[in-house]
């Protein structure tokens, strides 16, 4: 029998995630007696690595909120094995759910960004700056979604709560091209606002399987400026008001987009309006039920499509209406004119 893997009391099972600096492992948690994950530092630990370690821990203990992934645990800085161990999301993350069932509806990712907003309202009152979000630190599950990955995170104030009391002025060019804008591609002081912008090319990317700046990322790593590209070329279906949408999530310059979470959860509520959607999460639910049941639910008709279906019926009764109403006047007209005026001559 091949020996049991633990980190101190959690029992591995298997490997749910890779990135650039860990590995998450489905574990089990023989004192609480429920699954968890576990996050392992894999990276080179010195210093650096343990304090950026340190610095995601504390944000995700301090930052409670439902689209925000839970922390239960954490190794502590000192020791050889540093680890998260953060509640487990049995869901897909939103790369996975991509690759499996192609670009989603508008209204579905817009579903999504209204999660998203949510998650980064909370962040920023903290002061904390994502600096990751993309498709696969975003997990669905039971319609909640979850950001996850809070290790690039910047702090933008100093904070006792999170313990980060000086705050360098320099940045260094940290993300993941093609999600980042490109004041963090340059590496220049940056905001809460790149974060907008990796939530509009999150939305792109849901929609169209691309990206909004395909080849913007110069070989020197350096933002190329390459033009927008019309997110229609992809999914002609897109509605304007969506494209104006991301266009200004996405615009280069910082203050051409949505100033803060607040006004950007305004124009994605006005979206899902133009699509009649109430129930955000039941609709996230209703399209993971159908991702694990490989049922195409985003090709059920859309509210929207039902209205105008109503619409269309409502013409053809209209029609009918008229036509028997023409039917029945001029049979009228004819009465009246044979029998009551005497205007034509008998038959
Ligand atoms: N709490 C969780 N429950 C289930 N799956 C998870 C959880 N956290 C992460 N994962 C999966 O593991 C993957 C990698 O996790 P995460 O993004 O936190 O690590 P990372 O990319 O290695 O981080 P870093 O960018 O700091 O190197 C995710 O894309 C997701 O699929
Ligand atoms: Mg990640």
């Amino acid at each position: 029998m091949t020996k049991a893997i633990a980190i101190d009391r959690y029992r591995i099972d298997r490997l749910l995630g890779q990135g650039a600096m860990g590995r998450v492992y489905l574990a089990h948690d023989p004192k609480l007696n429920r699954e968890v994950a576990v996050k392992v530092l894999t990276a080179r630990v010195d210093e650096r690595t343990r304090e950026r370690f340190e610095l995601e821990a504390r944000a995700i203990a301090v930052l409670k909120h439902p689209n925000i992934v839970e922390l239960y645990d954490y190794s502590g800085r000192a020791g050889t094995d540093l680890y998260l161990v953060l509640e487990y999301v049995p869901g897909k993350d939103l790369y996975a759910t991509l690759l499996e069932r192609g670009p989603m509806r508008e209204r579905t990712a817009l579903c999504v960004a209204h999660e998203l907003s949510l998650a980064l309202q909370h962040a920023y009152r903290f002061k904390v700056v994502h600096r990751d979000i993309k498709p696969e630190n975003v997990m669905l599950h039971r319609g909640r979604i979850v950001l996850a990955d809070f290790g690039v995170i910047k702090v933008l104030e100093a904070s006792a709560l999170l313990g980060v009391d000086e705050i360098a002025s320099h940045t260094q060019a940290i993300g993941t091209p093609g999600f980042m804008a490109p004041e963090q591609l340059e590496g220049h002081n940056l905001d809460h606002r790149c974060d907008i912008f990796a939530v509009g090319a999150v939305l792109y990317n849901l929609t169209t399987g691309h990206l909004p700046y395909e080849s913007a990322v110069s070989e020197d790593g350096r933002f190329g400026r390459g033009d927008f590209v019309d997110p229609r070329t992809y999914a002609p279906e897109l509605t304007d008001a969506f494209v104006e949408l991301v266009k200004r999530c996405v615009a280069i310059k910082p203050r051409e987009r949505f100033n803060d979470p607040d006004e950007l959860r305004d124009a994605v509520l006005k979206g899902l309006a133009q699509h009649r959607v109430i129930e955000v999460r039941q609709l996230l639910e209703d399209y993971e039920v159908a991702v694990d049941t490989a049922e195409a639910s985003e090709s059920l008709p859309t509210p929207v499509s039902k209205g105008k279906a109503r619409s269309g019926s409502g013409v053809v009764i209209a029609l009918v209406a008229f036509v028997f109403g023409m039917a029945a006047g001029s049979a009228a007209f004819f009465w009246l004119a044979r029998y009551v005026l005497g205007l034509l001559a008998p038959l």
